[in-house]
């Protein structure tokens, strides 16, 4: 949510920042701006739009420069707009900032700010942040550095912040709390950023501030210190990240990349873990909580939009099989109830990018209620991460689509790791189940990659469906929370309205809706609730809905009965999901883009919430 890149050194500072902040759209897209500091001054250009936007706006100014920061928006306080766009100015134009967070108490602070007479040019909260930074510099004489770090004392909220300041050229002062922050440390050369794929290709040597921290850099030297003035060694460490991973390799959207690498990160997930040959899973990270988790009394699931739904997958699968009792929760309903936590309950946080803002605060809830916090995140050294006490990874790579593909999958993946490894400390799973589903984890890229073999086919079907007004996705047992990710993926990116449910709570209500221009997306695997699956499908059609049935291989009653047939391989029932998500994912991004929607960007969200 909003993406920060900030530059010191020998280099060009605006097209290193511009195309950072490209890597950076994915956070945020509504806004862009840079900052710029030369011989001539501070200088700043924004605009309303994408980074694109941003450099038409650009064309033919003079740009050179070797500090310079800027800011992909999505907007908080006040409409996306030219105003609203970071960088903010101080009020007498001598210092400039940019922000990824919410400043909570901002109103409280503007109102003394304008006590004393200072006026704003914006809605934002970071012009707040700014200006009371420029008044406290005014007011007590003090450097940049200190007046940041007075003010943050002062602030409540999340942020993630690069201050610079005419005053001097070779200085950038930068401070996170909630939200994330990576420096880049090169030769005679800083780099700030939201995350390290701005930073990658000019340096693999990375700081990962950490919350009340203030970075400074001045005069080729990095310090860092506490909000109260302790000075920390910055401990550097080697960024992992390939430049691959974060381009489309020739794809025309990062999404469709990202559906395309599942054989890969699922397979990436596991690797290490699982060896079905010798009937062996390690989960490494949990190594010293096994004990614990196989004797809690209940686990609580964590997660915000598919990373919950892939807690509803694990509901499923930790029941069957280590037959503990399982509640999946929004995490931001969570919050903020008085949620009951006993001793031996575990809580499991679930967040590819590892900085959603309600799963944090969940985590911080249930912590401080004494319960066990295991994490299963994508992103390494992510916020939710460091905040948990144990975890398992998922391997999926860098996921720059907004709509998550590749990390439910991943996630679902070491979901059902915990469960086996759970079940078997446990003794609640036979030998030979335990080392059949061991196996067959293994054939699931193999699997999915077949799926993929059949795009073209989803592609006809999404042609034939491109300007439906709705649709309904159904489901029952482990397909019923696929239906809920196929529905959130369709509404995410095409802006058609759809419901996930229970197959057999259709009738319940949303068979209502159905008619001869309802399309009902149906997973009809063949699992223990196949047949009741067709009954459901019976009951639509019996009111002219228009069917399309994710099938498995060698079903022969289905294609007679509905409109469209998508087959998938057979799989044990546990791993359905991982197999039967495919389809309704190519669907998503096909429909999408026959609609001309911009995919990877969708309208009104970010990939990393770190607002509440
Ligand atoms: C949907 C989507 C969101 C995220 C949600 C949680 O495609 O991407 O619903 O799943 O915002 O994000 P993480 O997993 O980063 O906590």
């Amino acid at each position: 949510m909003c993406g920060i890149v900030a530059y010191v050194g020998h280099r060009e500072a605006a097209p290193l920042v511009l195309k950072g902040l490209k890597r950076l759209e994915y956070r945020g897209y509504d806004s862009a701006g840079i900052a710029l500091l030369n011989g001539n001054g501070l200088k700043v250009y924004k605009k309303k739009g994408k980074v694109t936007d941003l450099e038409g706006e650009l064309a033919g100014k003079e740009l050179h420069a070797t500090i310079g920061m800027g800011h992909t928006r999505w907007a908080t306080h006040g409409e996306p707009n030219d105003a609203n766009a970071h960088p903010h100015y101080s009020f007498h134009r001598k210092l400039a900032i940019i922000h990824n967070g919410i400043i909570e108490n901002y109103a409280a602070i503007k109102k003394s700010l304008l006590a004393k007479g200072r006026e704003f040019r914006s809605e934002t909260d970071t012009e707040v942040l700014i200006q009371f930074i420029e008044d406290i510099q005014e007011n007590t004489g003090s450097s940049l550095e200190e007046a940041v770090r007075l003010a943050l004392q002062e602030v409540v909220g999340a942020y993630a912040i690069v201050v610079i300041s005419e005053d001097n050229p070779t200085q950038l002062v930068a401070a996170r709390k909630g939200s994330p922050l990576v420096i880049g440390v090169g030769e005679n050369e800083f780099f700030f950023a939201s995350d390290a794929s701005p930073i990658i290709e000019y340096t693999k040597d990375v700081v990962y501030l950490d919350d009340y921290e203030i970075a400074v850099v001045r005069e080729g030297e990095l310090k860092i210190v506490t909000l109260e003035n302790a000075e920390k060694t910055p401990y550097v460490q080697k960024v992992e990240l390939e430049l691959e991973a974060i381009e489309k390799g020739g794809f025309d959207h990062f999404m469709l990349k990202e559906i395309f690498e599942q054989p890969r990160s699922i397979a990436d997930s596991m690797r290490g873990r699982v060896n079905a040959d010798e009937g062996t899973l390690q989960l490494g990270g949990l190594r010293d909580y096994m004990d614990k988790l196989a004797k809690s009394k209940r686990i609580v699931i964590v997660g915000c939009g598919t990373s919950w739904h892939a807690g509803l997958v694990a509901e499923y699968i930790f029941e069957e099989l280590a037959r503990i009792p399982v509640e999946v929760e929004y995490a931001s309903e969570f919050r903020y109830r008085n949620p009951i936590i006993k001793e031996g309950d575990i809580v499991i946080a679930i967040s590819q990018s590892g900085e959603t803002a309600d799963t944090l605060a969940a985590i911080e809830l249930a912590k401080s209620k004494g319960a066990t916090i295991f994490g299963v995140c994508n992103v390494v050294g992510s916020s939710i991460a460091r905040a948990t006490h144990a975890g398992a990874y998922t391997h999926a790579g860098p996921e720059i689509g907004v709509a998550s593909t590749k990390a439910f999958t991943a996630q679902v993946t070491v979901l059902t790791l915990m469960a086996l490894a759970a079940a078997q400390r446990k003794g609640t799973i036979s030998d030979s189940l335990f080392r059949q589903l061991l196996a067959e984890l293994e054939s699931i890229p193999a699997k999915v990659e077949r799926v993929l073999q059949a795009a073209d086919k989803v592609k006809e079907i999404a042609r034939i469906f491109t300007y439906a007004r709705n649709f309904i996705y159904l489901g029952r047992g482990l397909n019923f929370p696929v239906a809920l990710e196929g529905a959130l993926k369709l509404k995410e990116i095409s802006y058609i309205h759809a419901e996930g449910y229970p197959a057999a709570e259709m009738k319940h209500g949303p068979i209502a809706l159905i008619d001869e221009d309802m399309p009902v997306v149906v997973n009809a695997t063949q699992d223990s609730s196949y047949e009741k699956v067709v009954s459901n499908i019976q009951e639509v059609k019996a009111r002219k809905g228009r069917v399309i049935a994710i099938t498995t291989e060698g079903d022969t009653n289905l294609p007679g009965m509905v409109d469209f047939v998508i087959e998938i391989p057979k799989v044990h029932e546990i791993l359905m999901p991982l197999v039967s998500v495919i389809p309704l994912q190519l669907l998503a991004y096909d429909i999408a883009v026959l609609r001309g929607r911009n995919v990877d960007q969708p309208r009104n969200l970010a990939k990393s919430v770190t607002v509440e």
